[in-house]
């Protein structure tokens, strides 16, 4: 069974159909004072999936451990979170004196509710494996990068793809394969709004180029990549994030810095969605 909220029947329903799960939708009921009561479908199997994408994270985190709590009672043995979006991976050490590293305080809390854990593309820098961060028995990390890549090498012109910083390299290398060249910008950060950009010394004057990251939150990386490019000459900008986590404010700002294609996969359920990981993640399930 595919247990999921109804702010994502859609990709339940697409989840469902490639994975031949039956999928229910767990009812949920927010009080007036804003506290929330859960209904899980009776009976529940031993082995259940549970489907939430943690973009604005705060709240489902406390749903997913009423909905995991409730599930073992009512007999569920086996629990498996399938997470598109894996939110608070990017916090993964204490930047600054007396931070929380919410990356594993997130990821341990996770464990302690679900047997196994799939999620796409998570933010993972400073640790080698998901399960580092996420120490439940199975954690899976798949990439939509090979799904993005084929997008674009597809394409007559084959672009250049281009990663914003270091830590892009993973995606953009494996996005690039064999067909498509690839290269990445230093970045720095100076706050949540502002980050300075540095392109790389490949040429890009007259050359189609998309940018690449995992994921465009505020969006103003992709914005100053955008600007630096189109002063260096580049014939044509687009981009690709696995997840878009972006308004629609941000996104017309990527139109304004130039860009004119931007497009993700459905990891979170966003206008740009074109590509779909349902297929990725039924997969790993089976
Ligand atoms: C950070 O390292 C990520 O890979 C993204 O580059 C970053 O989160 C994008 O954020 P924003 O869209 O707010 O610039």
């Amino acid at each position: 069974m595919l247990l999921h909220f109804d702010d994502e029947a859609d990709f339940a329903t697409r989840l469902a159909r490639a994975s031949r799960l039956e999928a229910r939708c767990v009812d949920r009921h927010r009080f007036p004072d804003g506290e929330v009561k859960l209904t899980l479908p009776v009976p529940l199997p031993a082995s259940a999936v549970v489907l939430r994408s943690l973009h604005h994270p705060n709240e489902k985190l406390l749903e997913l451990v009423l909905l995991a709590d409730a599930a073992r009672a009512l007999g569920a043995r086996n629990l498996t979170l399938v997470a598109p979006y894996l939110a608070y991976m990017r916090q993964d050490k204490a930047f600054h004196p007396g931070e929380a590293v919410s990356q594993q305080i997130v990821g341990r809390l996770l464990a302690a509710h679900f047997d196994a854990i799939v999620t796409v593309d998570p933010h993972l820098h400073r640790v080698a494996s998901l399960a580092d961060a996420v120490p439940a028995r199975r954690a899976v990390a798949l990439s939509a990068a090979p799904l993005i890549g084929a997008v674009y090498a597809a394409r007559k012109e084959r672009p250049l793809l281009l990663g914003p910083d270091a830590e892009s390299e993973q995606w953009v290398k494996a996005a690039a394969g064999a067909l498509l060249d690839y290269a990445v910008c230093t970045k720095h950060r100076v706050n949540d709004h502002d980050v300075r950009i540095e392109l790389p010394d490949t040429p890009l004057a007259g050359r189609d180029v998309v940018l690449l990251d995992d994921v465009a939150s505020t969006g103003g990386t992709l914005v100053e990549c955008a600007t630096k490019l189109r002063a260096a000459g580049a014939a044509r900008i687009d981009a690709a994030v696995t997840h878009a986590l972006l308004d629609a404010d941000a996104v017309a700002q990527l139109a304004a810095a130039g860009i004119i294609e931007f497009v993700s996969t459905d990891t979170v359920p966003h206008a740009s969605n074109r590509i779909s990981v349902a297929g990725l993640i039924a997969e790993a399930l089976k």
